[in-house]
């Protein structure tokens, strides 16, 4: 099955089930993404294996794919003006079958759709847009983005933070719901099999070693303060990681350092890193429907500059994120919001 039958088939199944919902209706399904997929599940797994895949084959495509590309996995007309904050989504057909796009896809690939209570105040979807006024934060949401995975200083799934172990792993998938990129900004990606072709035996032995310094990411730094009473930082972990599902990265351009600045092969294995990111980045470019599927454990991403614009036509995705759940704890999720995951 191609990758658009597959987007056809998501579009389709929002289209005759999800649209139809009453606003109520729509507001339970969407804050409940757990409970919404499970309703949905016997369903839409019908309606994928009608395009010839079932949900195990999407899943064990999503998770060892760097990106998927989905193009027109949701209707995408009759937006209003760009928002001119993260939150909160206007609530119009385009949106919804992004949102709902999002859950379906992960609940068939084995995750929830989750949020972090440290970021955003725990919000679910985001609009990811140019921010108005002056100040670092509306200029960085101008910037180009090098690349990164996000919360990387949270731990690999399957692992706990040494010092916090409340706290949940980063996400398996972040996904990109294109509204509007009319000036064709591209995401970029960094698969993490090009990365490790590119890298000696030794730069990746010090990778996987307690050797670099990672901290918190912008959008998460004043929530996670607020939650462990401390700045996160990682000081000293290993950013290439083995597990059962292959080797995992998290990493931050601009939030690592070496542990020892005086060790001249780490140094040199970080350094190394980052050369063979550049030269192994591929671009997307997004259309208004097209849902991006970007594997926070096999790739690094980010994006080129966006540019002045704010609201109006002004570039507009909505971004999520999927984890696989079974293994995280109750403890590491928020009581109130089960989607909510600690910080
Ligand atoms: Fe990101």
């Amino acid at each position: 099955m191609t990758l658009s039958l597959l987007a056809d088939c998501v579009c389709r199944y929002v289209a005759q089930r999800i649209a139809l919902l009453g606003p109520k209706e729509w507001v339970e399904w969407v804050s409940a993404p757990a409970e919404a997929w499970l309703e949905e599940a016997a369903g839409f797994q019908r309606a994928l294996e009608e395009c010839g895949l079932t949900a195990a084959e999407l899943s064990t495509y999503v998770r060892n794919s760097p990106y998927l590309l989905l193009p027109g996995a949701f209707q995408c007309a009759g937006l209003p003006a760009t928002p001119q904050d993260w939150t909160p989504i206007p609530d119009i057909p385009a949106t919804r079958g992004a949102l709902a796009a999002v859950v379906l896809v992960a609940g068939a690939c084995g995750m929830e759709t989750v949020s972090y209570g440290a970021e955003n105040e725990g919000a679910l979807f985001v609009n990811l847009v140019t921010l108005p006024g002056p100040g670092a934060i509306s200029e960085k949401s101008q910037a180009a983005m090098k690349g990164h995975t996000d919360a990387a200083t949270f731990p690999f799934r399957g692992t706990r933070d040494p010092e916090f172990p409340r706290i949940a792993p980063a996400p398996d998938v972040v996904f990109l719901a294109a509204l509007r990129n009319g000036e064709a900004v591209p995401t970029s990606v960094m698969p993490l099999p090009n990365i490790l072709d590119r890298l000696s035996p030794e730069d990746a032995r010090i990778l996987r070693g307690p050797n670099i310094v990672l901290s918190a990411q912008r959008t998460f730094v004043k929530g996670t303060e607020r939650a462990l009473g401390e700045k996160h930082v990682l000081d000293g972990a290993p950013v290439l990681h083995d597990g059962p599902e292959g080797t995992w990265v998290r990493y931050t351009h601009s939030q690592s350092l070496p542990f020892d600045e005086n060790d001249a092969v780490a140094v040199a294995a970080k350094s190394n890193f980052e050369a063979a990111c550049l030269a192994v980045t591929e671009h997307v470019v997004l259309k208004p429907g097209d849902l991006l599927l970007l594997n926070n454990r096999k790739a690094l991403h980010g994006r080129s500059k966006v540019g002045p614009a704010v609201g109006g036509e002004s570039r507009w995705l909505i971004r999520s994120y999927g984890l696989d759940c079974s293994e995280v704890a109750e403890e590491q999720r928020h009581s109130g919001n089960r989607h909510t995951l600690y910080p």
